[in-house]
């Protein structure tokens, strides 16, 4: 049982990034796949609007490269930006091949593509309002098929597993422990490359809409281990959620305002033209800020999102998720106003990566919303992720097999060491201090910052890593606290990227510098211990 399991490649994530990514490389190598909760729960599943890529005569790979740079607010990196978006048209014929189905245009049977915002034009390809659910069960499908991936659920990483190579004083990544939350053991799983698909860290903040393994795992344990992150002060607010006691976390999408939806005061004022010439269509940290303004400015708990001008044969077609889920509590979205508040839905930062997803740390890949790319810059525009998630999927799976052959195996790891713990009998303590965290994050970190609420949250956020440390080095570990110890450290590094950010640009605003600076800098973080003696990575 102590025996480390071998795999070539050792992939931490189930979702359109790692799935992606261990398919491409299972023709190859002996792939283990490594998800948290069953193999769909990461934010994939849930994603609503689509991805964007350029399939449209009309369209153009320029236009969706200026549309990126405009909505990143002059912070992302033009060559990221336009090697996506220029893969983009490959990775979805990929994607079909696998058997994705994409809603098509009754009429002309092309694909039928919709509108978000910051895009201008029709390029956001989806399967009616639940792209999500099709891009995961797609390639989760073809996951369990494939007789050289082995898929391990419920596993969650505990750290990463690194050597020294002989002939160099240079780390590298070769597995990680990994907690089996069945048998309650930890165990080094073994691999020449591993790569990180861990999805964003939303769950930072009280209200989100993303599900709850969005921790920044990925994030805290490359950090751990040495590696540069990047940007973390620009988590995107999500601008309609649903307002409903009892929803938790439901998320509108962007796509009923791409199709004509408009936002309401209670009094009935459309209000976004006054903020916006894009009016409902400006990239959300404008549309977020403006209601979060209005919100603030009347008292009010809530504004709401008003479709009701469209047909309900339309909505129908269109949004029969979004329907259904709102009948749930009593809505009819083709009569009523939705109520609906930002959440915050996106890590834009992250682990730093070059174009192929390669980190700092040697044989350790980041890919999706766990890296930093360079392509969001300051500001994510609406179904870029997903695309990322492909496009990077694909670069980093090339780059694996190119040099595959020249590592040499792992040595193996010593045993997980339990020796001095004891099961907790305290876990209050653990709740206590998520909700606390998520609580502060939200008020002093969230929409709109200033130096004294980030001062704030660094006092608290000290605290609370100081006990959990304590606590970590005592007890057993579980599933929550793993994800409460990285959820403080993914906290910690948001706030340190926001207090270094003297200037609001895209998704960080705040009131002591509420102006843009002349020369757009990334916030990179370096730790004690930076893995890379010689930089092979240089973006962002
Ligand atoms: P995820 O899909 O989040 O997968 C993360 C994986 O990592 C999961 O398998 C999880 O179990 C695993 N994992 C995490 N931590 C650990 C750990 N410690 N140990 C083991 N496994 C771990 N983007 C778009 O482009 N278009 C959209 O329409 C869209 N809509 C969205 C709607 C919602 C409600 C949300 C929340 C997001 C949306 N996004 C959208 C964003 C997009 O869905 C995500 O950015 C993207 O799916 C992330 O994919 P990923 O593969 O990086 O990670
Ligand atoms: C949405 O459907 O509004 C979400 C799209 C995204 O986050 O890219």
């Amino acid at each position: 049982m102590n025996k480390p399991l071998r795999h070539d490649v050792l992939v931490i994530g189930s979702g359109a990034a790692g799935a992606s990514l261990a398919l491409r490389l299972a023709e190859q190598y002996r792939v283990a796949v490594i998800s948290k909760g069953p193999l769909t729960s990461g934010s994939t599943w849930y994603a609503q609007g689509g991805v964007a890529a350029v399939l449209d005569t009309e369209d153009s790979v320029e236009s969706h490269i200026q549309d990126t740079l405009a909505a990143g607010g002059g912070l992302c990196h033009e060559d990221a930006v336009r090697f996506t978006v220029e893969n983009g048209p490959d990775v979805i014929e990929w994607l079909v091949s696998k058997g994705m189905d994409f809603t098509r245009d009754e009429s002309t049977g092309e694909f039928h593509l919709t509108r978000e915002g910051g895009h201008s034009h029709r390029r956001i390809l989806h399967t009616a309002d639940a792209t999500g659910r099709a891009v995961s069960s797609t390639l989760t499908d073809a996951l369990l098929q494939h007789p050289n991936i082995e898929t391990f659920e419920d596993h969650i990483i505990v750290d990463l597993i690194t050597q020294s190579d002989h002939n160099s004083r240079r780390v590298r990544c070769t597995g990680a422990y990994i907690l089996d939350r069945q048998s309650d053991h930890v165990r080094a799983f073994q691999a020449k490359c591993v790569v990180l698909a861990t999805g964003g860290a939303s769950r930072v903040y009280l209200y989100t809409s993303s599900p709850d393994g969005a921790t920044g795992d990925g994030i805290a344990v490359a950090w751990r281990k040495g590696c540069r992150v990047a940007n973390l002060e620009f988590n995107q607010f999500h601008p309609t959620c649903l307002f409903h006691p009892e929803a938790k976390s439901f998320l509108l999408t962007e796509a009923l305002r791409g199709e004509g939806a408009v936002l309401r005061l209670p009094d009935g004022e459309r209000f976004m033209p006054r903020f916006s010439d894009k009016a409902e269509l400006a990239p959300r940290d404008i549309v977020a800020r403006a209601i979060d303004h209005e919100m603030k400015r009347l008292g009010v708990d809530c504004v709401f999102l008003d479709i009701t001008h469209k047909s309900p044969e339309f909505i129908a077609a269109h949004f029969p998720t979004v329907r259904e889920e709102c009948l749930k509590y009593g809505l009819d979205i083709t009569r009523d106003r939705i109520p609906v508040v930002p959440a915050a839905h996106y890590t834009c930062g992250g682990i730093v990566t070059d174009l192929n997803g390669r980190t700092d740390l040697k044989n350790l890949y980041a890919i999706g919303e766990t890296s930093c790319t360079g392509l969001h810059g300051a500001n994510r525009m609406a179904s870029n992720s997903l695309l990322e998630c492909l496009v990077f999927g694909w670069s980093a799976s090339e780059h694996i097999q190119k040099v595959m052959a020249t590592i040499p195996s792992p040595e193996v790891a010593p045993a997980w060491d339990e020796s001095r713990v004891t099961h907790s009998d305290e876990d209050v303590v653990i709740s206590h201090n998520w909700d606390e965290l998520r609580r502060f994050m939200w008020d002093y970190v969230g929409i709109v910052r200033t130096q004294k609420r980030l001062e704030r949250a660094e006092h608290r956020i000290k605290m609370l890593q100081g006990e959990i440390q304590e606590y970590y080095r005592n007890y057993k570990i579980s599933r929550d606290l793993i994800e409460l110890r990285n959820l403080a450290s993914v906290a910690e590094l948001i706030i340190r990227s926001a207090q270094l950010r003297k200037e609001s640009r895209g998704l960080h605003y705040t009131l002591d510098h509420p102006e843009v600076a002349s020369i757009a800098q990334d916030t990179i973080l370096v730790p004690n211990n930076f893995a890379a003696q010689d930089i092979i990575v240089s973006h962002p």
